[in-house]
């Protein structure tokens, strides 16, 4: 009987690794998850398993510990390839706690690069972000527009772990720049689950609409943007799940490392999108315009040219659906009564 490429999936639990997995399984492959949970809950795998109809191997570890992650690899036999998702996000908890996030985001980067290396594993799939291009002086930006000081610790960690994939992993690795990444599934059985206040605007929307939060504040209208509010490229979570099926078909003909923009190629400022969501949700959103807050840049979408030539992949998806799958998730949250 022919068997699935395996595919490890360190945080494969969380938002984007949580949808990658539901690919993974449409597109042939058998993926193995490694998670703590630091940021997700268990019972995603159970709602993983009922979408798919799969029953999915994982494994409650974290994947800097060398030693238990050397002898899961032992356990498996032959692996394909790694999607290595793990890592803190929140801006603002970086800045507060530096020494947690270098020592998780690139501790877990250098463990997955010495395993990958150790098991001889040809693919290794990294999620970096379009923050390593801070605010670009042309737009859109292309995968050679010059990366800028990053405004915090978290940003540093996904410049430092793409020199660290160059410097280190010479079999074939695919560094992905994620944009903005929204949405749900379209099953309403896995999304964002932010813990505590939210950062991103997607989340704070929804909470906001179902009353989990008082009111969305709107920083700044100032800008030099068509509307004043901020502009971000936004993508569908599943069109970005897409994207790491493709680059692991890339690196089955390909065995350098290559480094992609993630994004729609199109910029959406935050009032469109309150705009958007109003419309969707026939709801009226309390928000407050307030001053513009440190730290936030004024503008940013990519340029996907690259990755929907070589990669052969495109955003399929626009705000519109991905606010009615957010809405939808946050809608089943309150229904059920899961806690993010
Ligand atoms: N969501 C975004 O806006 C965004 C944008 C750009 C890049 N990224 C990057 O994409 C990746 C995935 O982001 P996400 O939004 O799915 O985040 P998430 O927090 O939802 O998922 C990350 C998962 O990794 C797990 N994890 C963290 N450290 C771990 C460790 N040491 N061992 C095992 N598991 C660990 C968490 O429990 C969580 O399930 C991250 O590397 C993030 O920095 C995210």
């Amino acid at each position: 009987m022919e068997t699935k490429p395996k595919i490890i999936v360190t945080g494969g639990a969380g938002f984007i690794g949580s949808h990658t997995v539901v690919e993974l399984l449409a597109a042939g492959y058998t993926p193995v998850i490694i998670d703590d949970f630091s940021n997700s809950k268990e019972w995603i795998i159970d709602r993983l398993c009922i979408l798919t109809h799969s029953s999915i191997m994982y494994y409650n570890v974290d994947c800097k510990n060398y030693e238990t992650m050397h002898e899961i690899f032992m356990g498996l036999g032959d692996i394909s390839g790694i999607i290595h998702f793990a890592a803190y996000k929140s801006v603002s908890e970086s800045v507060e706690f530096p020494i947690k996030y270098y020592d998780n985001n690139i501790g877990s980067l250098a463990t997955m690069i010495r395993l990958a290396k150790d098991f001889n594993i040809p693919k290794f799939v990294f999620s970096s972000s379009c923050t390593v291009y801070g605010q670009a002086e042309q737009l859109p930006v292309t995968e050679l527009t010059p990366m800028q000081k990053a405004e915090s610790p978290y940003g540093y960690t996904k410049q430092v772990g793409e020199q660290l994939i160059l410097d280190a992993l010479q079999q074939g690795a695919v560094i992905l720049r994620y944009f903005n990444p929204i949405g749900a599934h379209s099953s309403g059985l896995i999304g964002e689950l932010p813990n505590g206040k939210p950062e991103n605007l997607v989340p704070y929307i929804t909470q906001t609409a179902i009353g989990k939060r008082a009111q969305l504040l709107v920083y700044g209208n100032d800008y030099n943007t068509p509307d004043g509010t901020c502009l971000r490229d936004y993508i569908h979570v599943v069109d970005l799940a897409k994207a790491h099926v493709k680059s692991l078909q890339y690196l089955d003909k390909n065995k350098d490392t290559n480094t992609f923009n993630v994004g729609t190629g199109r910029g959406n400022s935050v009032l469109e999108m309150v705009k958007t969501f109003e419309a969707i949700s026939q709801l009226k959103l309390n928000y407050k315009i307030v001053n513009r807050r440190s730290g936030d840049i004024e503008q940013i979408y990519a340029d996907t040219t690259k990755a929907n030539i070589i990669l052969n992949w495109k955003a399929e998806y626009g705000i519109k659906e991905a606010l009615i799958d957010a809405w939808n998730w946050e809608l089943n949250l309150q229904e059920l009564k899961l806690s993010a």
